[in-house]
């Protein structure tokens, strides 16, 4: 059984159990979410003007319309007010700001039959955390305009409990730091980069989508599989997410159970505290890299992040 929960009337601990154990929860718009959605369409429209960015993909050649994004993206990633929403947004659903932690806010675009790599991919079935998110993970996903069924995602919860296929044995997340992320721009109509995906073909259907309205949160364990479902809809996704641990969590190894993920390191290092921005502490970066197994590459060193912003553009999946 897997519930959904609408603006539950439960504490963050009881909220983060039931996410762990498989539900799904999803939060009518905040005063921080909807101030998110109104920068995210301030900065999507300035870049794509004078086209309406749902449809502006039917007025760019494809290598114009990666490079608007190759901007816009790290833009909106790095922007200090998009970091200051989403701590909003957090203390809005009631999480302790002084023991949550978040990775930064991504922004994604999903084409309507046009684009499918780099920085348009539409992402094969996965778990987040066959990318080597921490099971205690909590994903966190908000549309921009409108969505349709057509172009949201899929969820798959007959397989949150039960293994599924998968080759994220292959994925180092030190060596995607290095090397993967940073060639998203350079993928404009072919995906070659190696991601997790399943190896073999399970039965997907009958799977679950959520319609939230602008500025909706959903919230789900990075241990879901899910589905960008390849978009029809004629329009193009704009939607942003961000992921969230609590640091107790961590300490005491709570989470979804793992299935079936075997990758290598951890993206603990990425994540912020809410209440000043303090990185996860690196022992614990470290215990949980160890715990994941050697990676073939140096990882980056554990230094402090800047205050105000985060390094690291990009990233992966939703
Ligand atoms: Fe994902």
């Amino acid at each position: 059984m897997t519930v959904l929960y609408f603006d539950p009337s439960l504490t963050d601990d009881e909220r983060r159990a039931r996410l762990f154990a498989g539900d799904l929860m999803v939060h009518r718009p905040t005063a921080h979410s909807m101030a998110l959605v109104a920068f995210a369409r301030e900065m999507v429209e300035r870049a794509f003007a004078p086209h309406p960015p749902p449809i502006a993909q039917r007025h760019l050649a494809p290598r114009e319309y990666v490079d608007i994004l190759a901007g816009l993206k790290p833009s909106f990633i790095n922007h200090p007010r998009s970091v200051e929403l989403v701590r909003g947004i957090l203390a809005d659903l009631g999480a302790d700001p002084a023991e949550t932690y978040f990775d930064v806010p991504r922004l994604r675009s999903m084409t309507s039959d046009y684009l499918n790599a780099g920085l348009t991919l539409q992402f094969s079935p996965h778990r987040d955390t066959w990318f080597s998110a921490p099971m205690c993970q909590l994903n966190h996903w908000l549309p921009v305009y409108e969505v349709v069924e057509e172009n949201v995602m899929a969820f798959h919860p007959p397989y949150f409990g039960t293994p599924a296929p998968n080759s994220s044995r292959e994925y180092d997340y030190a060596e995607w730091v290095a090397h993967g992320r940073t060639a998203a721009a350079r993928q404009v109509e072919t995906e070659t980069r190696p991601q997790p995906r399943l190896t073999e073909e399970i039965p997907l259907q009958p799977d679950l989508r959520v319609i939230t309205p602008p500025g909706g949160v959903l919230v789900f364990s990075g241990a879901q599989l899910h589905t960008t479902v390849p978009n029809t809809s004629g329009r193009t996704r704009f939607s942003i997410d961000f992921r969230v641990v609590n640091r107790r969590d961590v300490e005491a190894g709570v989470g979804a159970r793992n299935v079936d993920s075997a990758c290598t390191g951890t993206t603990l290092g990425d994540f912020r505290r809410v209440c000043d921005l303090e990185p996860m502490p690196p022992e614990l970066v470290a215990a949980a890299s160890a715990a994941a197994g050697p990676s073939a590459v140096s990882a980056p060193p554990a230094a402090p992040a800047p205050r105000a912003r985060h390094p690291r553009p990009s990233g992966a999946r939703s």
